[in-house]
């Protein structure tokens, strides 16, 4: 088999080149490696993928009650000069001191890439029912309000080697960022796709960036925005919510794909309509819901053990804390209640970020979130963001970056 792969090929070289690089990595200067910024390499990861970017608060554009758009600017006398660039559809990870808590929430960017080169970011936030983050940040911050953030990340992006050229986007709620980034970088001449809109909201009040949306349709005839309201009949709107029918009442001929954003909820009965179009897998994409809620709510999980408090023990470099834990919080929410600087971004169980090993007890993941490798499995890993404990438990957890 070796020899059939290897047939036609010059390897007679390959000694010689192993040579040669011992010789060159023998006669290497020893002196230190300059400071990483001195590169050119580094200076371009730096700039893509900085480990921090401090940000400080500039504008806030209010949507009615509960929802806010905040607008920000790189924090330049914190040491972030310009902000990275991004795809649209990504998201960046709020970090935030909460009271005691320290936590990290992961929130899709609504400016366009062309902003981010401009020093401008948006991330529009809205008020979730008993939510800790949502509510400190609409009741707390004001224009100068400093905070820190990851880099752009994420992968609910226009990918056109795997996407098709029309993308039908599904938003319901303010799952609408995403696709008002990829609107916008359509406009701009960033992504080479069409973007469909079916936008899903009680009423007309609850639409978030209409007139903006009107305003990009006027811009490019790539856009086009349907807005469905399931508690409302008016002209020029859709009513009810989105279906299968729907759908391909506003798809090409031809493939498209189709991207969704919102809450749970909107997946799992989405999930059944897209089912009976009968589209190609590659072409159904869905950003990542967040923070995953009532494991009990699961046929699978041990019902006996649901109103529980737990002892969860957490080693993290040469420290080891005590803490409780609830059944129904995540080993990762447990951790931030009780102030601990674990590492999360997703928080959905995809990036593998908060990666820590299991040392004892046992442990309940949704299915739907599972997101560890076999790896993982034979060798005890877990993902706090979407773990929860059924007995007490014993992790090891890596620190966070900063
Ligand atoms: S934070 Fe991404 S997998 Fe846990």
């Amino acid at each position: 088999m070796a020899k059939t792969m290897l047939k036609g090929m010059n390897i007679t070289g390959f000694p010689k080149r192993l040579l040669k690089r011992f010789v060159a990595i023998q006669n290497g200067s020893t002196a230190d490696i300059p400071d990483n910024n001195s590169y050119l390499q580094n200076q371009i990861k730096n700039r893509l993928h900085p480990v921090v970017q401090h940000l400080v608060v500039t504008d806030i554009i209010e949507h009615g009650k509960d929802v806010k758009t905040f607008v920000f600017a790189p924090d330049k006398k914190k040491g972030t000069e310009v902000l990275a660039y991004f795809s649209a559809g990504q998201y960046i990870c709020l970090r935030l001191t909460v009271g005691n808590a320290r936590i990290s929430r992961p929130y899709s960017l609504s400016s366009s890439p062309k902003e981010s080169l401009e020093g401008k970011y948006t991330l529009t936030v809205k008020r979730v029912d008993g939510g800790l983050c949502s509510a400190y940040v609409l009741d707390n911050w004001t224009v100068g309000t400093e905070l820190d953030a990851s880099a752009p990340l994420g992968v609910f992006t226009y990918e056109p080697l795997r996407d098709a050229k029309t993308v039908i986007g599904l938003a319901g709620g303010s799952g609408i960022t995403p696709f008002y980034s990829l609107a916008k970088a359509i406009a701009d001449g960033d992504e080479d796709c069409s973007l469909t809109l079916l936008y899903g909201s009680r009423t007309q009040k609850d639409i978030l960036f209409l007139d903006e949306f009107r305003a990009l349709e006027q811009k490019t005839d790539k856009f086009k925005l349907i807005n469905v309201l399931s508690d409302e009949e008016a002209e020029g709107y859709e009513s009810g919510f989105i279906t299968a029918d729907l759908i391909k009442k506003y798809a090409p001929e031809g493939d498209y794909s189709i991207f969704m954003c919102g809450p749970q909820a909107m997946y799992n009965a989405l999930d059944k309509e897209i089912e009976k179009l009968g589209i190609r897998r590659k072409f159904v994409r869905h950003e990542l819901f967040g923070e995953y809620h009532h494991p009990e709510k699961n046929e699978d999980y041990p019902q006996a053990v649901k109103d529980s408090v737990f002892k969860l023990t957490v080693k993290m470099c040469d420290e080891t804390f005590e803490i409780d834990a609830k059944a129904n919080d995540t080993l990762l929410v447990s951790m931030e209640k009780a102030g601990i600087a674990a590492p999360s971004e997703c928080r959905s169980g995809i990036c593998g970020y908060c990666h820590s090993r299991l040392v004892k007890g046992d442990v309940y993941v949704p299915k739907s979130v599972d997101g560890r490798r076999l790896a993982d499995l034979d060798y005890g890993y877990v993902h706090p963001c979407c773990t929860f404990p059924i007995s007490d438990v014993e992790i090891d957890v890596p620190p966070m970056a900063d």
